[in-house]
């Protein structure tokens, strides 16, 4: 048994009065919740499974996404796509690469999957990635999966499309690029899809869509490799409810997300040179939350915050991200509300 794992952590029991900028989600759920309720008052088959190929599901994110369905496998959650990777790929003590501050689930479920890490950490300060490092690294070793994050979480930096071409052009191993925030920065890996057949793409609808509860994700790879995730996947992983839901954001919400998404992009730019004028260095972000140097006074900072009900995501005691806090990025009402609360502690 492997006794080393541990929980990821974050906040439980968070009652509904707190605003929760430690999340990355978006502050209201999408629309179409409403015709959702409307069609399962009419018509709820949770007496039986559903459609386990999840065909209509991969046509729309087919269109979205500009590309054939065959190359789409839909997952309980980004997360769970992650856990179908390290299935596909890792045997006992292979090597993967993540470059830390990143997620950390990518460490911890290839880790349950018995994979071993080797970090190439992102550049100090700039946090830009060390793309000579990885290369060299990739040359010299057996990766079986490179993760690169794009945009970044927690720090919201990304990595340029040539970066990520050097370093597919230079493995013969898997690179799994994690789109999850993919519409606050504008930018897709998709078309290299067509060039290099390791390249595999995760995405969420947790961000985007404004649906985090309802845990839907997908991978986009190769004809081949989609199958290998197919097979792996649980037949069944997503339930009738979340697929629905997905199904009717994509036939009606796109335009909400377009609105929603640059909404965000506005708020990121106020509430940086808002935090800026309280003497905080905020790192650039193309994600839909940003990390603010708090400097020593981070920890009481966000104690105070959560005093008065308002969560944030201390990353200050965390390697690399000393004295930093990850920052979501809400509404113009809610984002005022935290820098006068801010203001008041300071
Ligand atoms: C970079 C990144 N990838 C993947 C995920 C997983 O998202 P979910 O499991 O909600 O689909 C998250 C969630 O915060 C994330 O930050």
């Amino acid at each position: 048994m492997n006794k080393k794992i541990a929980p990821y952590q974050w906040a439980k029991n968070v009652g509904s009065e707190v605003l929760r900028f430690d999340t990355n989600t978006l502050p209201d759920p999408p629309p179409c919740i409403k015709e959702f309720l409307k069609e399962l008052t009419n018509s709820c088959p949770i007496n039986e499974y559903g459609d386990p190929s999840y065909d209509k599901l991969k046509k729309l994110i087919s269109k979205y996404e500009n590309i054939s369905e065959n190359t789409i496998t839909v997952t309980n959650s980004g997360d769970e796509a992650l856990d179908i990777i390290g299935k596909a790929f890792l045997n006992n003590g292979d090597y993967f690469l993540i470059q830390p501050p990143t997620y950390e689930i990518f460490k911890s479920q290839c880790e349950i999957n018995r994979g071993k890490a080797i970090e190439v950490p992102l550049l100090e300060k700039t946090f830009g990635t060390d793309v000579n490092n990885v290369i060299k690294i990739l040359k010299n070793k057996s990766i079986k999966i490179t993760f690169v994050c794009n945009p970044n979480n927690p720090t919201g930096t990304i990595t340029k499309l040539e970066e990520i071409e050097m370093i597919l052009k230079n493995t013969s191993g898997i690179v799994l690029v994690d789109e999850a925030y993919r519409e606050f920065y504008g930018v897709t890996c998709v078309p290299l899809l067509a060039k290099y057949d390791n390249l595999v793409i995760l995405r969420s609808f947790s961000k985007f869509g404004a649906m985090a509860g309802a845990r839907v994700g997908y991978l986009l790879a190769s004809e081949k490799l989609s199958r290998v995730f197919d097979a792996i996947r649980f037949p069944l992983g997503v339930s009738y409810f979340s697929c629905k839901l997905a199904e009717i954001l994509l036939e009606q919400d796109q335009n909400w997300i377009k609105e929603q998404t640059k909404m965000i992009k506005n708020e990121r730019e106020r509430l940086s040179r808002l935090l800026e004028k309280l003497g905080f260095f905020v790192y650039p972000s193309q994600a839909n939350f940003i990390l603010v140097n708090f400097g020593k006074r981070a920890e009481e900072i966000c104690q105070k915050l959560k005093e008065s009900n308002i969560l944030v995501r201390d990353r200050s005691n965390k390697k690399y991200l000393e004295g930093c806090v990850r920052i979501t990025i809400r509404n113009q009402k809610q984002n005022n509300i935290l820098i006068n609360s801010l203001k008041k502690i300071l």
